[in-house]
């Protein structure tokens, strides 16, 4: 039995989880074996209690397999505290060091590229998760002040590079197309930049199975626009990661159909989310698109050993969209609700 935490959140978190726990129902059914508890972390956890969650809650979350995630934001607090709390929280908390943002596109017209084929764009976004720019590392001096100034410091450590690096390597080892770029701005970062540098050169010496390249950060934008095919698995630290996935996303269709894991791949303790926010500007009208979701619950399921339950969610989503099934944001008229029964009407499962 595999016990699930899930953390809906705040805005379209709660609505396009809901779609990924009756999906979870339905794989119930079917005889999957799942159990879950939901914790109402949210905005207004925050507002009213001063924490987002408990001080226990790291300990408690930590007993489960999995945790599923919605979203966090919330334009009563600007500074989103109340989220670095819980997803930056729980990613350093648990050690969840790499985030996997799969990019796959699911229906050929869904990219925004003209000559974007269906076989082009398969690619993964592997994004180091507990340290660089986001480890919460910096200050103020003369706050308030004409004098004020910032610092915000990269935390980059061997150790978290090499391992992150080498798993990367691995999972490019894995793939059809062996190859792994390294994407980095070490031509200008002359410190963090550079360590990362030597290390992919020293980790890349380990895997000769795979061909290693290294691109600057701006040069693989320009590049994953021009021609998206050339990628495989891409490795970048904290916040190149981070930009580089919602590129791919947007390639591939847009937020709502992008979703993410962190994972520790030494506990195999996991953390699911679809990639978007909370989506203040359509939160509550019921028509944010699930995908993303319902994929976040295709890569957690295969994380915990079922992967005929993930194949069966991806193909049933893959169907739903070339039979026309699509919310707005996707160019079609479905809600969050419509979407989600679409895609488990498809599901062929045993
Ligand atoms: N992991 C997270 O929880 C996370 C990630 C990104 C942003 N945020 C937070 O979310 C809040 C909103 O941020 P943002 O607007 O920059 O990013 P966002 O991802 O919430 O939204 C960006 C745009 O994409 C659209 N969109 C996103 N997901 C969609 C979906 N499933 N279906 C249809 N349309 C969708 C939104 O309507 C919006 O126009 C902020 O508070 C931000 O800090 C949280």
């Amino acid at each position: 039995m595999s016990r699930i935490a899930v953390i809906p959140g705040d805005g379209i978190g709660p609505e396009v989880i809901a779609e990924a726990l009756r999906l979870l129902e339905l794989l119930r059914g079917k005889g999957r074996s799942f159990s879950w508890d939901v914790f109402p972390f949210s905005a207004e956890t925050f507002l009213r209690d001063g924490r987002a969650m408990p001080l226990e809650a790291l300990g408690q979350l930590a007993g489960y397999d999995a945790i599923l995630l919605g979203a966090f934001g919330d334009p009563r607090i600007p500074d989103m505290a109340h989220g670095r709390e819980v997803v930056l929280g729980l990613r350093q908390g648990l050690d969840l060091y790499v985030n996997m943002r799969p990019v796959r596109l699911l229906l050929p017209e869904l990219t925004p590229l003209k000559r974007g084929g269906a076989s082009e764009i398969d690619f993964v976004v592997l994004r180091e998760n507990t340290e660089g720019l986001y480890a919460h590392a910096g200050g103020f001096l003369h706050r308030g002040t004409r004098n004020e100034t910032a610092l915000q410091t990269s935390v980059d450590t061997r150790f978290g590079i090499e391992r992150f690096l080498r798993y990367a390597f691995a999972l490019a080892a894995a793939r059809p197309i062996a190859k792994l770029t390294l994407v980095d701005k070490h031509n200008a970062l002359r410190f963090s930049g550079d360590l990362w540098y030597r290390t992919f050169l020293e980790v890349a010496s380990a895997f000769s199975s795979v061909s290693a390249e290294h691109r600057f950060i701006d040069a693989a934008c320009a590049e994953l626009v021009l021609n998206p095919g050339h990628f495989s698995v891409i490795a970048a630290d904290n916040l190149f990661g981070d930009i580089l996935g919602d590129l791919g996303a947007a390639l591939a269709g847009g937020l709502g159909f992008a979703p993410s894991a962190n994972i520790n791949p030494e506990t195999g303790k996991g953390m699911f989310e679809p990639i978007h926010g909370s989506a203040p500007d359509i939160a509550g009208r019921g028509i944010a698109n699930p995908c993303a979701a319902l994929l976040a619950c295709a890569m957690m399921v295969e994380h915990l050993g079922d992967k005929e339950a993930a194949m069966a969610i991806e193909k049933a989503v893959r169907k739903s969209l070339a039979e026309g099934a699509l919310t707005r944001d996707a160019g079609g008229t479905l809600s969050t609700s419509e979407m989600g029964k679409a895609v488990m009407a498809r599901m062929d499962i045993p």
